[in-house]
């Protein structure tokens, strides 16, 4: 799946959640194309958990992630978006919701998850957002609290995409890989080297995660 760069309007990339705010366009398109592809996956199986992961940073995983979520909820599926990514945490700004709730708060608090979950005005989607940032990030989100705050999901939700730093970067991502039950790849055209994108295939395998597709951003 290609992400076209001269798509979507000017005014919706102002806005970055091209698929709620313009589902007519050609990019909202590809992302039900996308979403076609991982029911397909899930219809024969019971995986719910995704991660959406790319080699290294700044590569579109939040917006693509964000798009992605945004584009399952409108089909009334109960849909959670988690920002795991403590190192910089950006699902907040995007859908403009508070982060003084989120993650954080239930893996060191013990909030309850229902307490700490986002509501949105997008179908049945919430954002559980990484909550005030931690200094220990790769010991909080690898912890078996992520593993039982992920089990405790699966219970409310239809489906459930997680959001992560660079899996090269960063090892909590390939924790998280090995909790959730497939991951997606991303990689940008003319960014993402050859070499990081074999690395990265590599470091997910020996996490022993499943991967399941991959995305490219053509931004
Ligand atoms: N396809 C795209 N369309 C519009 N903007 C994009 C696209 N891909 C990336 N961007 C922009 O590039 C920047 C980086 O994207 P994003 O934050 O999604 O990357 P990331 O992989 O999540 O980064 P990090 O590794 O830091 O978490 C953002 O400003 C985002 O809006
Ligand atoms: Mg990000």
């Amino acid at each position: 799946m290609i992400l076209n760069k001269k798509q979507p309007a000017a005014n919706a990339k102002k806005r970055n959640l091209v698929t709620y705010l313009y589902p007519d366009s050609f990019i909202s398109d590809q992302f039900r194309t996308i979403r076609t592809n991982i029911r397909f996956i899930t219809e024969t199986s019971n995986n719910k958990v995704f991660l959406l992961a790319s080699p290294g940073t700044g590569e579109g995983k939040s917006i693509t992630i964000a798009n992605l979520a945004a584009s399952m909820a409108q089909q009334k599926e109960r849909i959670l978006l988690i920002d795991a990514n403590l190192r910089s945490p950006v699902l907040h700004t995007i859908f403009k919701l508070p982060n003084s709730k989120g993650i954080t708060n239930i893996l060191k608090h013990r909030v309850p998850l229902k307490e700490a979950v986002s509501r949105t005005e997008i179908g049945k989607l919430d954002v559980l957002t990484s909550g005030p940032v931690s200094f220990n990030p790769a010991e909080i989100i690898g912890s078996e609290l992520m593993q039982d705050l992920l089990k405790t999901a699966v219970k409310e939700y239809d489906m459930i995409l997680v959001d992560a730093p660079s899996v090269l970067e960063f090892t909590e991502t390939r924790v998280l890989a090995h909790y959730c039950d497939g991951v997606i790849l991303l990689f940008k055209r003319a960014k993402t080297e050859l070499e990081k994108a074999s690395e990265a295939l590599r470091v997910l395998e020996l996490a022993h995660s499943k991967i399941i597709g991959a995305i490219i951003n053509d931004k």
